[in-house]
C-alpha cells in the first residue's frame, strides 16, 4: 500500500467518526468547495455568511437543502449557483445544516 493511499485510509476513518469532518468530505466529494469555503468567499458566499444569515430562521436548513439540489440566484449577488443533481435530499438536509453550524 503506498503512503498516500495509507493516509486516505486514515482520513476516511477520521471523518467516518465524526459528523463534522464527514461532512466537510461530503461537500469536497459533491464538490462545492469548487465556490464555497467556510471565511474566504470564493464564488459562492462563505459558510460563515450564510450561517449568519439564517441564524434565526428555524426552517432555514430545509429551504436551503431545496436550493443546493437546484440551485438559483438573486440571493447573494449576480452569480447564480447552477443546480446540483448529482446530490440527495438527505445529503443536502446535511450539508445544510452543517453549513449553518458555521457561526
Ligand atoms: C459553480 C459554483 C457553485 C457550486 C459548485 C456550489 N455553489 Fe452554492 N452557491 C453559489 C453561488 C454563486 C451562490 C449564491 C446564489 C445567490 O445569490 O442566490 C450559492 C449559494 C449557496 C447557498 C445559499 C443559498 C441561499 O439561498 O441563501 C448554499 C446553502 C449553498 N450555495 C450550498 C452549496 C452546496 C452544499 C454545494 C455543493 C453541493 C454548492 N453550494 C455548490 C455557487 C456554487
Amino acid at each position: 500500500m503506498t503512503g498516500s493511499r495509507r493516509l486516505l485510509l486514515v482520513l476516511g476513518a477520521v471523518a467516518l467518526s465524526s459528523p463534522a469532518l464527514a461532512s466537510a468530505e461530503l461537500a469536497r466529494s459533491r464538490n462545492c468547495t469548487a465556490c464555497h469555503h467556510a471565511e474566504r468567499r470564493v464564488i459562492g458566499p462563505t459558510y460563515t455568511a450564510i450561517a449568519g444569515r439564517y441564524a434565526d430562521d428555524a426552517g432555514a436548513a430545509e429551504r436551503l437543502a431545496g436550493r443546493i439540489i437546484a440551485g438559483g440566484g438573486g440571493n447573494w449577488g449576480q452569480t447564480p449557483m447552477p443546480a446540483q443533481p448529482a446530490v440527495t435530499r438527505e445529503e443536502a438536509e446535511t450539508l445544510a445544516r452543517w453549513i449553518l453550524s458555521h457561526r
